[in-house]
């Protein structure tokens, strides 16, 4: 019988976990879930968390639903431990919007000024669950979705050494589908293949037939008379340029607009700042929203509304995750893993987002191999941003987070990078133990 311990178990992303198991009830003997999560949140855990036990009776399931504070007690010999908690809650992210933006400078979630901050903050976090696991389930399995979920996961894996780590994220299930929509062709009929980092991936996809229908995809999805649309809630619409991605001959992932067409995504950003509605500011009024549903004591199942927010269908990974880890479904999947060569143009000790089957042992990921030099290029620059950035997070080193500022393409160097740098230091200070 299996326990699952969710830490940060007061999101409103919960009754999308429950669902899940749910869905699943055949393929997970669960006895027991416990939702962790610290007094900020206690509020919201007990909601959510009233809410996932009238789901779990609603479903007929004699499954134990324990809510608490005490991360220990939820860690105790726990099978699988999953993540999905936000230090500082949402107002964090306001600033780490809201601050760059203020400099004319983007400010988004997990890229730029902003996911650089919340890797330092969630970093030192991360580590002292996997100390605490060591101590109290040593042969869990860590299925991380906080983000920065990459960086999150490289620094579980490489410098945790927590290797049954599985970094997970829902952008590559809608990637799935938008391609089996436009194509008209079921999506399990289909093949695909991602490479790269967490929130910067590249996909290609083959038919049953072996024909590779990338290139008709990247037509029918960002061709001149389509109007490039992004089935992502929380990335504004901005269409790439369909030369470049034609050149390209992948088909990039919802947040290479912030990269390829930066210029417009900042100019969509400045205007939400002014607004007052930069995405953090718009999904806490979502979130206040989603904890009124989740009051009324009717509501057993998850509601409609919780698709506003941008990790819609984030089960599908979570909860297919555990059930193939625990029956060797070898489900194909995308997650963040080791390298281990899967890509040779970057590091084999770091973590890439790459695809392949979810064995009883883990990811075995298809090899990749190299990425064309346009691609290449971007993405070393990325990783090295990424390493230097978690190396800042425990370090507390100013100069290597100073660097981490200098080289990340979301950031002006120079003088600004400082600039944005100090300011973001003291506004997060009581967040940032190592610095
Ligand atoms: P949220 O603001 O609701 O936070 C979730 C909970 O974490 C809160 O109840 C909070 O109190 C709790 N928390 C904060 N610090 C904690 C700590 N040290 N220990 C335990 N709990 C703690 O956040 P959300 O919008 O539900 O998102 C949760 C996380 O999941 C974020 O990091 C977000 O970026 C990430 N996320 C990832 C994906 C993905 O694709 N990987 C998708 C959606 C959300
Ligand atoms: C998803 C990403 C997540 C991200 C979320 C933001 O698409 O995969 O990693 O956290 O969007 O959604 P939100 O509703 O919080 O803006
Ligand atoms: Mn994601």
């Amino acid at each position: 019988a299996l326990k699952i311990a969710t830490i940060g178990g007061g999101s409103s992303y919960t009754p999308e976990l429950i669902e899940g198991y749910i869905k699943r009830k055949d393929e997970l003997p669960i006895k027991e879930i416990w939702l962790v999560d610290i007094e900020a949140g206690k509020e919201k855990l007990e909601t959510v968390g009233a809410m996932a036990k009238r789901m779990v009776k609603a479903a007929g399931l004699d499954w134990e639903v324990h809510l608490t504070l005490d991360r220990r007690a939820a860690l105790k010999d726990a099978d699988f431990v999953s993540t999905q908690f936000r230090v500082g809650l949402l107002d964090a992210r306001i600033k780490d919007e809201r601050i760059p933006l203020s400099h004319g400078v983007l400010g988004q979630e997990t890229n730029g000024a902003g996911g650089m901050f919340k890797a330092f903050r969630t970093i030192p976090v991360i580590l002292g669950i996997i100390e605490d696991m060591k101590e109290l389930c040593p042969d869990a399995w860590l299925v991380n979705f906080t983000n920065p979920a990459g960086m999150v996961t490289e620094a579980a894996i490489k410098h945790g050494g927590w290797k049954k780590t599985a970094g997970l994220c829902n952008v590559p299930i809608g990637h799935r589908k938008q391609a089996a929509e436009k194509l008209g062709i079921p999506e399990d009929d289909l093949f695909f293949k991602f490479a790269g980092i967490n929130h910067f991936h590249w996909h290609r996809v083959w038919d049953k037939q072996g024909n590779e229908r990338t290139q008709e995809l990247i037509d029918l999805i960002y061709g001149p008379q389509e109007d490039s649309e992004s089935h992502l809630k929380n990335i504004h619409n901005a269409p790439f340029h369909y030369e470049q991605i034609k050149d390209l001959g992948m088909l990039p992932c919802g947040y290479h607009r912030y990269y390829y067409i930066e210029d417009e995504m900042l100019k969509h950003s400045i205007e939400e700042f002014e607004k007052g509605e930069t995405r953090a500011q718009v999904v806490k009024e979502t979130e206040a929203r989603l904890f009124e549903l989740y009051k009324d004591p009717n509501l057993d199942y998850k509601p409609k509304e919780l698709e506003q927010r941008g990790g819609t269908h984030y089960s599908d990974a979570a909860c297919e995750l555990i059930a193939s880890i625990h029956n060797d479904k070898r489900t194909d999947m995308v997650v963040s893993t080791e390298n281990n060569g899967t890509i040779t143009d970057l590091p084999y000790d770091c973590v890439v987002e790459v695809s392949g089957p979810v064995t009883a042992h883990g990811h075995e990921p298809y090899n990749w191999g190299a990425f064309p030099p346009a691609a290449r290029g971007i993405i070393q620059v990325m990783k090295g941003m990424e390493e230097t950035v978690i190396r800042a997070a425990i370090d507390g080193d100013y100069g290597a987070a100073l660097h981490a500022f200098t080289i990340n393409p979301l950031v002006p160097g120079g003088t600004m990078a400082k600039t944005l740098l100090d300011e973001l230091l003291i506004a997060h200070k009581d967040h940032l133990p190592n610095f």
